[in-house]
């Protein structure tokens, strides 16, 4: 079987459905006092327009304005894809997609996504829990750690052909927060495929930790013993850690980052206080106690 991206969401959940549950979803919020989790890991507030979550990108392959992605990630050829497992499990291996993510029950999931710049959205992802994809391929005793590649092709990614960054973007995780109910690999916003600006055909998302976590166009995972190496903590260490957990009482050098401003809520009132892990701490906390957070950031 390969990957069809033409395969779109909607001829699995009709959309009419998709509407009413997200209205039902809205309804309930108007209920919510706290920005907790309203049906099964999603948050119940609004989502933002696909507009503005595939006009508004950071995506350093295609350049460093936020209106590069839309402009130049059109480009990308996403099928075929293959991505590469190696490391300490089982079942190593290239594989198409397709085969890959067989069997991975997709769900839609709503994220508040916290950008390190200080801004959100908050956006409706279809995906599936990394745990599953890691239990299909069987993680060794000893792995600790799960690294994560992006496609470099600098034939359709004009901004690998410059820049300070070092491609592949790299990005990883520890093995109990790839494991996390939360963590999931997403094929799909607002019940299409991801835009190619959004990380097609396949991208991580990691609610509780900076938008930078959540490495696009995923071409190869490794289940490692050694904490990897990850794109901004490279470039930066001192700015970016490797845990990137949100955290309003740690400021970036640069900024503060106790509030944050609100993609499409409008030019004025659109900022709201930043949530410790992002609002989903209930779910994360626990993964990080005895840790301390100003040093781990
Ligand atoms: N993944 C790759 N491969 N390249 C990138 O430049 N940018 C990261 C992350 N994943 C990035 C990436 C950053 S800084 C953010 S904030 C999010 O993608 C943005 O995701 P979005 O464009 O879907 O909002």
């Amino acid at each position: 079987m390969s990957y069809k991206p033409d395969l779109r969401w909607s001829d699995v959940t009709p959309r009419q459905l998709f509407l009413n549950r997200r209205q039902l979803i809205a309804g309930a919020a108007a209920f919510a006092a706290s920005p907790a989790l309203a049906a099964g890991f999603s948050t119940d507030e609004a989502p933002n327009s696909l507009e503005d979550i595939s006009s508004y990108n950071n995506y350093y392959e295609f350049g460093y304005d936020k209106s590069d992605p839309a402009s130049y990630a059109g480009g990308l050829k996403t099928s075929p894809w293959s991505v590469v497992v190696d490391g300490l499990v089982d079942k190593p291996g290239t594989y198409d997609l397709g085969d890959l993510i067989a069997g991975q029950p997709i769900e839609e999931r709503i994220y508040r996504f916290r950008c390190v710049e200080a801004w959100s959205m908050v956006v409706p992802w279809q995906g599936f829990q990394l745990s599953g994809l890691l239990n299909k391929l069987g993680v060794k005793p000893g792995a600790k750690y799960v690294a994560f590649e992006t496609l470099v092709r600098p034939e359709e990614m004009p901004g690998q052909t410059g820049g300070s960054i070092e491609w592949p973007y790299r990005e990883g995780l520890r093995l109990d927060e790839a494991m996390n109910p939360l963590t999931i690999l997403a094929t799909g916003l607002y019940d299409q495929p991801i835009p190619n600006q959004n990380g097609a055909p396949i991208r991580l998302v990691v609610p509780w930790k900076y938008g930078f976590k959540s490495i696009k166009a995923i071409v190869k995972i490794s289940l490692t013993d050694q904490k990897p190496q990850t794109t901004w903590n490279m470039l930066q260490p001192n700015e970016y850690g490797f845990y990137a957990n949100v955290n309003p009482t740690v400021d970036h050098p640069r900024w503060s980052q106790a509030s944050e401003r609100m993609i499409g809520a409008g030019l004025f009132g659109g900022r709201k206080d930043t949530l410790m892990f992002n609002g989903y701490g209930d779910e994360v906390a626990g993964l990080y106690s005895g840790m301390d957070l100003a040093q781990e950031y």
